[in-house]
Order: structure tokens, then C-alpha cells, then sequence
């Protein structure tokens, strides 16, 4: 079977990293052009990674075990549009702002690309239900959502351990969510929707049930934020099954990254995400080193993300979540959005899975 060939749009922080993935760690495929609103940005990362060894061996035609051949040329293809509609792209990663996924996805179904869509599907519940409809009518899946912690050793192990029922049912979820910093630009509703989203979808996840109600509490926000921003933000996720999810998160924690998950189930609890690497004593300091951002913490899960979602679409299939997650964790942040502002439970509007997919 021939290499995907695959396009990335949108190369800022996220995209550079899968670009990267593809064409030097990922087997099956083959990075074959980018797009960015920023050009410059564009030409330099293709420049990059067309050149491989890094500073030696262009030219050369031989291939490292996985990803783009050494030498081939990575193409930059000035309009987003463009690429998806490329003959020579067979796959897309979105890793362009949440703003811009929903006409770039459509984008996508209209020439039948499949797409790794990094989270959020799209910046609303209408949107992102307009997005499942138009793929459900192709009667093909073709989008991927960029929820990686499912692929997440440490997660996938807490999912298989929940599911396996020796400790009985789960009943409640403690989770954490902090960076580093963020910027002033990552305004409150950012926090629930690019941050706590990831949440929503580990909660939908880990107790496959639909989120039903949400409160977003604003406790006294740190000092190192501008006037109204609402950070750190602690979340309450009710779901269909009764059971309750919480979260905290934080983006301007100043220490680093820190993503905790805590399943309570009826015989036991189980706890990730305690970075127990290497302890070490030294300089009157004993202890571990925290991540410095996602791209570290989670570089396996996407490693795994990235692979798989290229083995399945060598398939012709999907492997990890669907559209249809992607718009049930949009409808979750749209009513957490409504409960920041309101600071009550909001309901969670949810269209009928059957009616709209059939199942
Ligand atoms: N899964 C995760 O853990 C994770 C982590 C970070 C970001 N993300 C998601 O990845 C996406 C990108 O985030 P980021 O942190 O890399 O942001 P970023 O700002 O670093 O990069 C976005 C890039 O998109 C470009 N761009 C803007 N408009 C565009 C358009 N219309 N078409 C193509 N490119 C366009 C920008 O010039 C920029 O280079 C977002 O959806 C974000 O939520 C996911």
C-alpha cells in the first residue's frame, strides 16, 4: 500500500509539532505540503523538514523508517482551500485556529479528505452539529478529533482498569489542568473552550455517558491576570448516568504542566498523571521536573494518535474519536460558557444522537 500522503494547516505551535511527527517519526505516510495564514511561517517549517538529516544528506532519495522521504520537497501551498482540494494530498491534519476548523472541515467533506481535526471541532454547538450532519449524509466517517489524551498510556491504562469493573462502578472524577502561562490574549472563555474541553472529552470518555449539566465556578483569579479574566476556573460536569466530574483548571500557574485524573469508583480509586519519573536529590532539592507544556507531558499520546489515525485512514476508517464527540464536548462548552457568565448549572443542549446519526 502507498504512503498518505498528508497536508498540514495551520503550522503554529501544534501544527509544526504533527508536521514534524509526520514526516520524521510516523510510518505510512509522507508529509507532502503545508499551509498558513502566515506564509513566512509556512516556507520556513517546509524548509525545515524538507531538509532531513537536519543540515545534511539533501538530495539524497533514501527514506528513514517512517514519514517523508530525505530530500523530498515539502510544498507550501499559499490558500488553506487549496490544499485540502490538492491531488496530491490524500489526508489532512487542522491545526489552524478553532475559528477557521469549521469552513476548512467542510472543506474536507466536499473533496472527501479525511481529517485529524485538533480540538475544538468548532467554536459553537450549531456548527459543530451542521459538521456532523454534512458527514453523516457521505455515509463515510472522515473526521478525527484531536482528543489525545485518549491515546495516552497512562489514560488508556485508567480507561481499561475502569472498564475491567474490579473496582466497581466509577462514580466520581477529579481532574487538573494547569500550564504554565498562557498569555494575555487567552481570555476566560478560552479556558473552557481549548482548555477544559479536554476535560469534557475525558469525562464523556472515561464514563462513555453524555454530560448532561455543568457549573463553572470563578474562584479570586491570580494577580498575574488582566482585569476579567477568569483564571483558574473550577468546573462541575453532571452526567446521564448520575455520576459527577471536576475539574480545576489553571493556565497561568506559573510552575509548569500539570494534568492530574483521579477515577473514584466503589472498591478503589485510581490516580494519574503523578509525573513519577525521576527522583532526584540534589543541590539541598530532592524531587522530579515538571513538563514545560503539552507538547512534552503528552508527546507519546500524540505519537500514537497521529500513527493510528494514519494506519485507519490507510483503511479507510476512522480509530479514535469522531465528529460526533467533537460536537457533544462543543455543547458542553457552550453551556459552560453560559454558566461562567451566569455563574448557575446550565443545562447541557444535546440533539438526539439517533435522530441525527441513525444509531
Ligand atoms: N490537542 C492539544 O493538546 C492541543 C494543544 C494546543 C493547541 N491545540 C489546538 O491546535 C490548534 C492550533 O493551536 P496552536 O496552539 O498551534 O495555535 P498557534 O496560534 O500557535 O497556531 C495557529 C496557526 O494557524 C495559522 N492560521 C491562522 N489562520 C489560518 C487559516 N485560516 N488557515 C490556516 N492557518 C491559519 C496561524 O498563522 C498560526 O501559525 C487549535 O485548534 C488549538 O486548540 C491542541
Amino acid at each position: 500500500m502507498s504512503d498518505l500522503r498528508v497536508g498540514v494547516v495551520g503550522v503554529g505551535v501544534m501544527g509544526a509539532d504533527h508536521a514534524e511527527r509526520v514526516a520524521r517519526k510516523t510510518s505510512g505516510a509522507r508529509l507532502v505540503a503545508v499551509a498558513d495564514a502566515d506564509h513566512g511561517r509556512a516556507e520556513a517549517l517546509a524548509a525545515r523538514l524538507s531538509e532531513w538529516p537536519a543540515g545534511g544528506e539533501s538530495g539524497s532519495t533514501a527514506r528513514h523508517s517512517g514519514g517523508t522521504a530525505y530530500g523530498e520537497g515539502v510544498r507550501v501551498v499559499e490558500d488553506p482551500l487549496e490544499l485540502i482540494a490538492a491531488d496530491d494530498v490524500d489526508a489532512v491534519i487542522l491545526a489552524s485556529p478553532g475559528s477557521v476548523h469549521a469552513e476548512q472541515l467542510f472543506a474536507c467533506l466536499d473533496h472527501g479528505k479525511p481529517v485529524l481535526c485538533e480540538k475544538p471541532l468548532t467554536m459553537d454547538a450549531a456548527s459543530a452539529l451542521q459538521v456532523v450532519e454534512a458527514e453523516h449524509k457521505l455515509g463515510r466517517q472522515l473526521i478525527q478529533v484531536g482528543f489525545m489524551r485518549r491515546f495516552d498510556p497512562e489514560y488508556a491504562a485508567l480507561k481499561q482498569l475502569l472498564d475491567s469493573g474490579d473496582l466497581g462502578r466509577t462514580l466520581v472524577l477529579h481532574n487538573v489542568h494547569r500550564n504554565k502561562s498562557a498569555g494575555p490574549a487567552f481570555r476566560s472563555e478560552m479556558i473552557v473552550r481549548d482548555s477544559m474541553v479536554h476535560e469534557v472529552d475525558v469525562a464523556r470518555w472515561l464514563f462513555d455517558e453524555e454530560i448532561t449539566r455543568i457549573t463553572v465556578h470563578k474562584p479570586k483569579p491570580t494577580s498575574v491576570v488582566g482585569d476579567g479574566v477568569f483564571d483558574p476556573q473550577l468546573a462541575v460536569f453532571e452526567l446521564a448516568n448520575g455520576a459527577i466530574a471536576d475539574v480545576e483548571v489553571f493556565v497561568n500557574f506559573q510552575v509548569g504542566y500539570e494534568v492530574r485524573c483521579e477515577a473514584v469508583a466503589e472498591r478503589g480509586s485510581a490516580t494519574i498523571g503523578l509525573g513519577s519519573g525521576v527522583f532526584t536529590r540534589a543541590g539541598e532539592r530532592w524531587g522530579g521536573t515538571m513538563p514545560a507544556d503539552f507538547r512534552t507531558r503528552f508527546e507519546q499520546a500524540y505519537d500514537v494518535e497521529v500513527q493510528r489515525w494514519v494506519d485507519a485512514t490507510r483503511r479507510g476508517e476512522i480509530d479514535g474519536p469522531g465528529a460526533w464527540d467533537g460536537y457533544a464536548a462543543a455543547a458542553v462548552c457552550e453551556a459552560g460558557l453560559a454558566s461562567l457568565s451566569s455563574g448557575t448549572p446550565v443545562e447541557v443542549a444535546l440533539a438526539d444522537r439517533g435522530n441525527v446519526l441513525g444509531t
